[in-house]
């Protein structure tokens, strides 16, 4: 039977941020920020395993207890995140049709209902596809110094969230025939190949940690959720 794999790339080294040691690492009530990843995908029944894509020069890792179960540590990560993907998935040595769940580190609130609606959604499915959100502002775009230079209608247009969900046999090959540093999602990939992959909807809970300023909307969701 196809396995279901958790993939999570964490050798990026979070510039944008700008803290001293990798944003998957900085502390989130009382855990790495990753651990809250980790442990989400890992409480899913149907998957089977949480692999995750460190850095082979990444100091930080072993620091912490991760004391959590289908826990799998590859220290493969590559110079950009399709790269990190794709060492991620030669070192797992998948089957063709194994599904493969690849999430960003840093979404640590992502809510577990929401991979369990990817995972049913794709039962079936012959592509795959992944977590999204329709826009819901009035979206603008900016001329070179800053102004509007036009209103982009909102109609038809998501969000793309991870995790992305695809056989590992074709996201290998549709991450092989791309320039790795041009993509910044798998979907994007599968994409090139022609291919439709499948938007299901996510969570506004489910946001990419990126700046200093949103670790407090981080902190508060987990908080709320360890109340509940
Ligand atoms: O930089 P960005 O936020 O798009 O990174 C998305 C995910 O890819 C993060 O989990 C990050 O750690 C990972 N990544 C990686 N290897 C890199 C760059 C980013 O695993 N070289």
């Amino acid at each position: 039977m196809a396995r279901m794999i958790a993939l999570v790339p964490a050798a990026g080294s979070g510039s944008r941020f700008g803290a001293p040691s990798p944003k998957q690492y900085l502390q989130l009530n009382g855990k790495p920020l990753m651990w809250h990843t980790l442990a989400t995908l890992a409480a899913v029944d149907a998957i089977d395993e949480v692999a995750v894509v460190i850095s082979p020069q990444d100091e930080w890792f072993d620091d912490f207890d991760w004391n959590l179960p289908k826990l799998s540590i590859h220290r493969v990560g590559g110079a950009c995140r399709a790269e990190s993907v794709t060492q991620g998935l030669q070192a797992l040595a998948c089957a063709e049709d194994d599904w493969v769940l690849v999430h960003d580190a840093a979404r640590c609130c992502l809510p577990a209902a929401a991979v369990e609606r990817l995972i049913a959604a794709l039962a079936q499915h012959q592509v795959g596809g992944l977590l999204a959100l329709p826009v819901p502002d009035t979206v603008k775009r900016a001329d070179s110094e800053g102004r509007v230079g036009a209103t982009v209608s909102r109609n038809g247009l998501w969000l793309a969230q991870t995790p992305q969900m695809f056989r590992a046999g074709l996201l290998a090959k549709a991450l092989a025939g791309v320039a790795a540093e041009d993509i910044t999602d798998e979907s994007s990939a599968i994409e090139r190949l022609g291919m439709k992959p499948l938007l299901v909807e996510g969570d506004a809970q489910n946001f990419k940690v990126t700046y200093p300023r949103d670790l407090a909307l981080a902190r508060a969701i987990l908080a709320a959720r360890d109340a509940e």
